[in-house]
This record gives C-alpha cells, structure tokens and sequence, in this order.
C-alpha cells in the first residue's frame, strides 16, 4: 500500500490507514487515557476516527496552521465522541498550550512534507494559513525542487525542523513516542515534487533526526522502516 503511489483518496485507503493506526496506538499506549498530539493534520481525521473507537476516554491535540483546513477538520470530526482540541499555530510554539511532558504520543501522518514545505514557504515569504493549501501545492513543489536542484534542502530546512522537533519532546512525556509515516502521491509526483525526496523522505528525515538529543529510534514489526519512524523519549527532561 505504501510502495505505490496514490492515485486518489479511497474509502479503502481511508480505511487503511485507520486501521494502521489503530493497531499502533493499540501497541504504544495501551491505556485508555491516551494524550495524542498531532502534527500539521491538515483536515485528515483517519487518527481521530481510530481514537474514537481505541481510545475514546483520551485526547486528540492537533497544531496546524491552515485556518480553511482546520474548519474543515471541525466540521468533519464534530460528531465524533472525543475529546478534541485544535490549535490553530505553528506547531514550534506547542509549549504556549501545553504543559511539559503531558503527552503520551506524537504524530506526524504524511506531514514532514508539510512542514518542510511550510518552512519553505515562510523562508519565502508566502502565507500558508490563511491560503488554500492546494492552490499554493505547486509553488511549494516548486520550492522544494529548487532546493533539491542545489544541494541545499536540509541547510534550508533541517535546523527549523530539528527547532520544531525540540519543542515537542518537551511536551513529550518520558518514555512517550513520535510516530511519523510517508506515502506517495500521484498528484505530487505529477506536480513534479523531486521523486528522489519524495520517496526518501523518511530516510531522508532520520538522518536529520540523528541530530535530536533525549530520544532514540525504535522499530515495530510490521512498520516499514523506508515509511515509518518511531522515536521514544529517554529523558525526563528535553535537552535544548
Ligand atoms: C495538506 S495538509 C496536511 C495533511 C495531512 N498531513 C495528511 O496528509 O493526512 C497541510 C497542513 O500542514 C500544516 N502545517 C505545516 N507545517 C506546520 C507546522 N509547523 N505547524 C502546524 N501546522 C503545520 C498546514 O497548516 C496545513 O494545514
């Protein structure tokens, strides 16, 4: 499922990926009182529809940006029983709303192309909240292939995405995890986002992450690792 690229957003793959992370919030908090914090979610609401159904006592925190995309993720998850809160800032700032270490799980679901690319954007000049994501998709395409063209995306952007990495252990709980997965995309690829970044972006994003003191990386069975990485916290306290 995650080799080829997506055509197009299906009932099968929406259930798919549901059901990806159902099983894996199962596995890395079996309790019922599950703190999941993600990241840049867009209007995707695979994760809270799993919550619901695993872990409908928890609580599902996302930071992202884009106010249409937010309105939208409103709408969509408004009849769903859990509790839900939607931070509308840059996620770098997540210790203005919430206290250290008070969240169990981390999640970034085809989202470190998004941060890379609003990293980009800001660099740039070019607004991504008040946008519609998918009219600025190819100036972002753009962007990135320049920089993949020069040699020159992780000077651009690794720093900002190891700053941004920093302020969430901080609100990471010891022994809490960061889950990040990648797909393929058609429409990107068509868009001509640089195949070799594309593909690679989670090895790509594990070099970077190499960097980040006060975690380690853990492998699950069953997780692709050219898809998924899986960080645990191992300090108390992040190291900053
Ligand atoms: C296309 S949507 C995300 C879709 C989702 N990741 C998925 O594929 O299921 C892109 C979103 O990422 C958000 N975003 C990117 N970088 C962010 C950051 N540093 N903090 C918060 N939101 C961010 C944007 O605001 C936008 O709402």
């Amino acid at each position: 499922m995650l080799e080829k690229p997506l055509a197009e957003f299906t009932s099968v793959n929406e259930a798919y990926f549901r059901a990806r992370w159902a099983e894996l919030l199962r596995l890395l908090h079996p309790g019922e009182d599950l703190v999941l914090l993600k990241i840049a979610s867009g209007d995707a609401d695979m994760i809270p529809q799993a919550m619901a159904r695993t872990h409908p006592k928890g609580l599902y925190i996302t930071a992202n940006m884009n106010k249409a995309l937010n309105d939208s993720l409103s709408r969509k998850t408004e009849s769903l029983a859990l509790k839900m809160n939607i931070i509308e800032d840059d996620a770098v700032r997540i210790a203005d709303y919430t206290g250290k270490g008070t969240v169990d799980v981390i999640a970034f679901q085809h989202a470190v192309n998004d941060v890379i690319q609003s990293i980009l954007c800001d660099k740039a000049g070019i607004d991504t909240v008040h946008a519609e994501w998918m009219e600025l998709l190819p100036r972002m395409i753009e962007l990135v292939k320049q920089e993949s063209s020069r040699n020159t995306l992780a000077a651009q952007v690794k720093e900002p995405f190891l700053e941004l990495m920093r302020a969430l252990l901080g609100t990471l709980r010891s022994g809490g995890y960061v889950a990040m997965n990648h797909y393929l995309f058609q429409l990107d690829l068509d868009w001509g986002y640089p195949p070799d970044v594309f593909e690679h972006m989670i090895p790509m994003t594990r070099e970077w992450l190499r960097e980040l003191k006060g975690c380690r990386e853990i492998t699950l069975d069953g997780f692709d690792s050219q898809w998924w990485i899986f960080l645990q916290k191992i300090e108390s306290e992040p190291s900053y």
